[in-house]
């Protein structure tokens, strides 16, 4: 019997240095890749903190010699050596190790491995697919192991900031009775009580206003929720928050809160420093500036409104929308003066995509030329406030777009962000963050002819809102907040209602009336009831945080195993058909 398993390691091959010279090691890793040169073998052996070389010898050791040319990328061995100094000029100063490499004297092979289906490197041009069905070789590729490194860093930051500040990390039920957060439920068939349903979360919302309500004035969650929506770059069916809830406080204790838990993080992991408060936009000032309510702020080319300015001139087109209660409003693309007319066609259809007719293109040319259809309709006096009010300059390009506001100023921010793309105005190396409050507490549902909740119908909100409630509920502002991070929203939260009459009201607004309010939210209500605090929260969407500071386009490249577009795992298979014996329990029959 072997005294040992297998050659064990004594040092890790990431971590071999200079100062190691002349030591005997033994390493384990993986075969990164293997080269016959001039005679010798060499090999790059990597885990999981790093590559070193190691130099096969035929002269010093035939035998060993013949074992090493066996070698394929991705077999697994064990190998001990002596580390030597690299010769001057074969030096890497690329790698951590590259000043030193190992003369092998002895080998293992711990385990063979077929060709893999993709190289195991960085910036490798492969399908998605392909990577997410073989995802364990695909996190053997440094670039993902260091976003797993930087998630658990990240957690880790997130864990020890919260438990300083006294919050209580409480784990919540997965199995649980739907609540509505406005995606659709998964939802899991119960045995023991055939033909019932418990609902994955979407979040864990109620139970932490329930968690108020028991007293633990601060709680926090690295909590997995569930949705059943269509996917996108920035959302997973199942997806992680970093779910906070806390008693006895005001928006802005969560704000500084949240600010304090980035500032902390980007310090600890990325050892940069976010200026810190965040700017605070309301959600109408975000609208009317950017176009939407999660801006880029990296860059410019903010929307400016000229209606007034539009309606004193001849151009009928535009005083018959201002007479119609329509806007004039627009951006300045930067020194795009000299587009030609396709390109200024291609603007036009841009726009035309989310149904507006086309721009209005002013040009400013040379010698104060001001190109445009407006041209003639316009004095002297109007084009120039028309420049003054973009800040223009000779060179530049104006767009603009008439109608309603509401309509106008989604397909502005669209538009506003696929040039500043377009034009590489945006610095990528920035971190640039805010929050954007005072969102309107309802919204009108054109779809479904009815009021929606914005955020979620637990929101208060605010105060000096509350007569407006009974009259004019799409008037009435929430105590809400989302925070955003280089244009994606990055977290959402808001002060909750905590009196069971208001909360049966907004859900009545809503169209949830008050006996399936009970039969819904009985628990909640009847919480109310026993003395629920002031109490407010946030949940900062951990995949996204990660993936912006990983400088990834999609939240899968930073989850270990993501679903693809689909909703299916490409590794697993899953979802899968389930047998009908098994479903048979379960009383469900599937329709074919
Ligand atoms: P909300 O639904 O806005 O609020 O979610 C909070 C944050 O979670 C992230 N997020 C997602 N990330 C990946 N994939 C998804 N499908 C997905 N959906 C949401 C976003 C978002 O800002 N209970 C409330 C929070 C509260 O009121 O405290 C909630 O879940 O970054």
């Amino acid at each position: 019997m072997k005294a040992r398993a297998f050659l064990k390691r004594t040092k890790k091959c990431g971590e071999l240095r200079i100062e190691d010279v002349g030591n005997e090691v033994i390493i384990n890793g993986w075969v990164n890749k293997r080269r016959d040169l001039g005679g010798l073998i060499f090999v790059d052996l990597r885990d999981r903190f790093g590559i070193v070389q190691v130099v096969f010898n035929p002269t010093e050791n035939p035998e060993l010699f013949a074992q090493a040319e066996k070698l394929r990328s991705e077999y697994v061995v064990a190998i001990k050596g002596v580390v030597g100094k690299r010769p001057g000029d074969t030096r890497n100063s690329n790698l951590g190790t590259g000043d030193i490499e190992i003369t092998a004297r002895e080998m293992e092979i711990l385990n063979t491995s077929k060709t893999p289906p993709f190289v195991i490197k960085d910036d490798i041009k492969v399908d998605e697919s392909l990577r997410l069905k073989y995802r364990y070789l695909d996190l053997r590729r440094p670039e993902m192991l260091r976003n797993m490194y930087l998630r658990h860093k990240i957690v880790k930051a997130v864990r020890d900031f919260l438990d300083n500040e006294d919050f209580l990390e409480i784990e919540t039920p997965m199995l649980i009775r739907a609540t509505p957060e406005g995606a659709r439920d998964f939802l899991v068939p119960s045995r023991m009580s055939a033909g019932k349903f418990y609902a994955l979360p979407q979040s864990p919302q109620l139970f932490k206003q329930i968690l108020m309500v028991s007293g633990m004035e601060k709680y926090f969650q690295i909590a997995r929720c569930f949705r059943d929506e269509d996917l996108r770059a920035d959302r997973q069916p199942e997806f992680t928050q970093i779910d906070i809830e806390m008693s006895f406080v005001e928006r802005d204790d969560i704000l500084g809160l949240a600010e304090r838990m980035m500032k902390f993080m980007f310090k600890t992991v990325l050892g940069h420093d976010l200026e810190t408060p965040f700017p605070r936009l309301s959600w109408e000032d975000a609208m009317n500036r950017y176009g939407i309510d999660k801006p880029d702020t990296r860059f410019g080319m903010e929307i400016v409104d000229v209606t007034e300015i539009a309606a004193k001139t001849d151009f009928q087109v535009f005083r018959n929308v201002i007479e119609g209660g329509g806007v004039i409003k627009g951006i300045k693309l930067p020194s795009c003066a000299g587009y030609s007319r396709k390109r200024v066609d291609e603007l036009s259809e841009f726009v035309k995509k989310y149904g507006a007719h086309g721009i209005l293109p002013i040009a400013l040319k040379e010698g104060g030329n001001f190109k445009s259809p407006l041209a003639k309709a316009t004095t002297d006096e109007q084009k120039r406030e028309i420049i003054e009010a973009f800040d223009a300059k000779e060179g530049d390009l104006i767009a603009l777009l008439a109608g309603k506001a509401d309509f106008v100023l989604p397909i502005l921010g669209k538009l506003r962000l696929e040039m500043g793309n377009q034009l590489d105005l945006i610095d990528k190396s920035k971190f640039n963050f805010l929050f954007v409050i005072d969102f309107p507490m309802f919204h009108f549902n054109e779809e479904e002819n009815r009021i929606d909740s914005e955020h979620h119908p637990f929101t208060s909100p605010k105060t000096e809102d509350m007569h407006l409630i009974d009259t004019d509920p799409l008037k009435v502002k929430a105590d809400a907040y989302d925070m955003v991070l280089n244009g994606h929203e990055v977290a959402s939260g808001s002060i909750r209602i905590h009196s069971k009459d208001l909360q049966k009201k907004i859900l009545e607004i809503i169209g949830i009336s008050s006996e399936e309010a009970d039969q819904r939210f009985g628990f909640l209500l009847e919480a109310f009831d026993y003395g629920a605090p002031p109490h407010g929260g946030i949940a900062p969407g951990l995949d996204r945080i990660i993936a912006e500071i990983c400088g990834k386009n999609t939240i899968r490249e930073v989850i270990a195993f993501p679903k693809n577009t689909a909703g299916d795992c490409p590794m697993t298979g899953a979802p899968v058909e389930i047998e009908d014996e098994q479903l048979g329990v379960l009383k469900i029959k599937v329709k074919k």
